[in-house]
C-alpha cells in the first residue's frame, strides 16, 4: 500500500495514497462533520455540504469528502470559513427535521446530535424558521418504518440499496423542496421491490429508516 503523509489541525498523518480527506480525518480521531459520505462510493454524492476544510494553498474550503489527501498537505478543519459554512449547512438541514429526540428511533446515536455536540451547533436553528415536512409515515413493511419527515436526504440509503445490494428499491423522487427519498413510484415498502436485508436501516444516520 502506498502511503502519503500530511498534516491535519496540526497532527501528522500517514494514511493511503487517494483515501479521501474526510476518512483519513475520522481514522485518526479527527472529528468532520458529515451526512452524505459513503466510504464505499468511489463517487462522493457532496450533498450535505457540512464536510468543508481549508487547504493551505487552496483558494476557499473545499469538501473533505471529495478531495483525496497528498504528500505534505496541510489541512484544517476548523478555520472561520469552514464553522460559517457548515453552520449554514446544519441550520439548512435542521430546518425541515423535527427536534423530537426523545420519541425518535436514533435518540443517542443521531449523527445530528453528534454534529451538533462535536461542533458546538445548536439542535434547533437560529437565523431560519423551521419548516417542517408533514408526510405519510409508512409502516407497512412488516419489519421495519420509514418516516420521511425525519430524512435529511442523506442519499446513504439509496447508495446502499442501489450500488451495495444492488436491489433498486429506494431512489430521490420528485424535484427540488418536494425532494423524497421514496420507492419506485413512491409505492408502500410492502409493495417494492425491497428484498429485506435491512441494510438502509443500518446505513441511515437520522432515524428515517428504524426497525420494527
Ligand atoms: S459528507 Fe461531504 S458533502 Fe456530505
Amino acid at each position: 500500500m502506498e502511503t502519503v503523509s500530511l498534516i491535519i489541525n496540526g497532527k501528522k498523518i500517514v494514511t493511503e495514497k487517494s483515501k479521501k480527506i474526510l476518512w483519513a480525518a475520522l481514522e485518526n480521531g479527527i472529528f468532520i462533520p458529515h451526512l452524505c459520505a459513503v466510504p464505499e462510493s468511489p463517487l462522493p454524492f457532496g450533498g450535505c455540504r457540512l464536510c468543508f476544510v481549508e487547504i493551505e494553498g487552496v483558494k476557499g474550503p473545499v469538501t473533505s469528502c471529495t478531495e483525496e489527501v497528498a504528500a505534505g498537505m496541510v489541512v484544517n478543519t476548523r478555520t472561520e470559513s469552514v464553522l460559517r459554512l457548515a453552520g449554514m449547512a446544519f441550520e439548512l438541514i435542521m430546518s425541515r427535521h423535527p427536534i423530537i429526540c426523545k420519541e425518535c428511533p436514533a435518540n443517542k446515536k443521531c449523527a445530528l446530535q453528534d454534529i451538533a455536540r462535536e461542533m458546538g451547533f445548536k439542535l434547533k436553528p437560529k437565523r431560519l424558521p423551521q419548516i417542517l415536512p408533514e408526510l405519510p409515515v409508512d409502516d407497512s413493511h412488516p419489519l421495519f418504518i420509514y418516516n420521511p419527515n425525519l430524512c435529511v436526504l442523506c442519499g446513504q440509503c439509496v447508495y446502499i440499496c442501489n450500488e451495495v445490494v444492488k436491489q433498486a428499491g429506494l431512489d430521490f423522487n420528485f424535484r427540488g423542496f418536494e425532494t423524497q427519498v421514496g420507492t419506485f413510484q413512491n409505492r408502500p415498502l410492502a409493495d417494492s421491490r425491497c428484498n429485506s436485508c435491512l441494510k438502509c436501516v443500518e446505513a441511515c444516520p437520522v432515524g428515517a429508516l428504524s426497525k420494527k
